[in-house]
């Protein structure tokens, strides 16, 4: 450790200290508390010592999109940090590096580096990666990764917003603002098709192992962080249901139904148990639940889903008053009812909204909180 590393820790024990006594004096803030910890470099250092092994999963094919290659990297205890590979130009951009994942991009060099958010556990690669590559691009959203102390370990170089476009190397991307898990939050979406243009390349698309594969190789790719898992949603942190309804619905209008989706963990398996209490009857539920759980018996990675599987299985993408007499509504309902957690969720949302906002919004936007608070609470028997 330098001085200068030694001084920042010291001032993160400090800030960590300040958390704990509000934890201890205001318990009603124990949350605020605990996450302004997490978010300090407390957080960084903390990963670093005591989340730092990687879990081995089982192999699969290289997915090739276009000129690109994905590669999935697992790491720490279920996160995934994402490799885009141009093996031609030797080059690889890294999507939340949660560790130091300098031994997974040999023999390619690092051009970029996106970040999702702010959290540790999507970032703490990011300081080892620019050590060792210091013209490296690093790409975050500017309302999450402002000036100070945690910059000197984001290292933080190229700010983005939503609706740019940006190119990196031969792989267009567009960013995506979804604030919720933070404010701010974002996903990227590459888009293959763009990305051969850029390369010069979209006259030999033939050429390109169009051939018969269960991956198809044009199709665009969403990278979500912590925003959206395959079967749920992450945890509503610095937003609230009424943002995750915006989020929702803001996708639903951009994306087709082919789009691969990446999440920033592996929470399938739980994700799917929970929407199968929510909705017995639906076989795509099922159906989807059976695949994670033997993904996870064979220690195989389930990612990467798609948006349309999504649609059909993913609870918050089903929520439509249209469909209140179906299963899901009725069930999540009666459930949301039992704990006693509408009305409160009600007011919430309310106070969010204009005076002449429409009842079937309302509505949905309850069942979007009711059915992320009762996630909360659910463990899943079967793990
Ligand atoms: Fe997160």
């Amino acid at each position: 450790m330098t001085i200068l590393q030694k001084v920042l820790f010291g001032t993160a024990v400090a800030v960590g200290a300040v958390a704990i006594t509000n934890l201890v004096f205001f318990p009603n803030k124990w949350k605020a508390a605990l996450m302004s910890i997490f978010n300090s470099p407390v957080g960084y250092y903390l990963i670093r010592l005591f989340k730092s092994q990687k879990k081995q999963l089982s192999k699969r094919d290289p997915m090739i999109s276009g000129h690109l290659e994905i590669r999935i990297v697992p790491t720490l205890e279920d996160n995934y940090t994402y490799l885009i590979i141009d093996r031609e130009q030797k080059t690889v951009i890294a999507i939340d590096p949660g560790l130091n994942i300098l031994d997974e991009l040999e023999p390619f060099t690092l051009i970029a580096i996106l970040n999702t958010h702010k959290h540790w556990d999507h970032t703490c690669g990011n300081l080892d990666l620019y050590k060792k590559y210091p013209n490296v691009k690093v790409y975050g959203s500017e309302i999450d990764f402002q000036a100070g102390i945690n910059n000197i370990y984001n290292k933080i170089t190229n700010k983005v917003k939503d609706g740019d476009e940006i190119e990196v190397g031969r792989c267009s991307i567009k960013v995506i603002s979804t604030p919720c898990h933070t404010k701010g939050s974002v996903m990227f979406l590459v888009d293959p098709v763009n990305s051969l243009r850029l390369a010069g390349m979209y006259d030999q698309i033939e050429k390109l192992g169009l051939a018969a594969s269960n991956w198809n190789p044009l199709a665009p790719l969403l990278f979500t962080g912590d925003t959206l898992f395959l079967g749920g949603c992450g945890r509503f942190f610095e937003g609230n249901a009424t943002d995750m309804y915006k989020i929702v619905h803001k996708l639903t209008k951009i994306l087709a139904t082919n789009t691969y989706i990446f999440p920033g963990h592996e929470y399938t398996f739980d994700n799917l148990a929970f929407a199968k209490l929510l909705d017995p009857s639906s076989v795509a539920i099922e159906l989807a639940y059976n695949h994670a759980r033997d993904c996870k018996r064979l220690n195989f990675p389930t990612v990467p889903g798609d948006w349309g599987q999504e649609l059909q299985t993913n609870p918050y993408l089903l929520v439509d008053y249209k469909g209140k007499d179906l299963a899901l509504w009725k069930y999540a309902m009666k459930r949301a009812e039992k704990a006693g957690i509408v009305e409160g969720i009600r007011k919430l949302v309310v106070e969010t909204l204009p005076k002449d906002a429409p009842e079937y919004a309302i509505q949905e936007m309850v069942m979007i909180g009711c059915i992320r608070t009762l996630k909360d609470s659910f463990v899943n028997p079967n793990k």
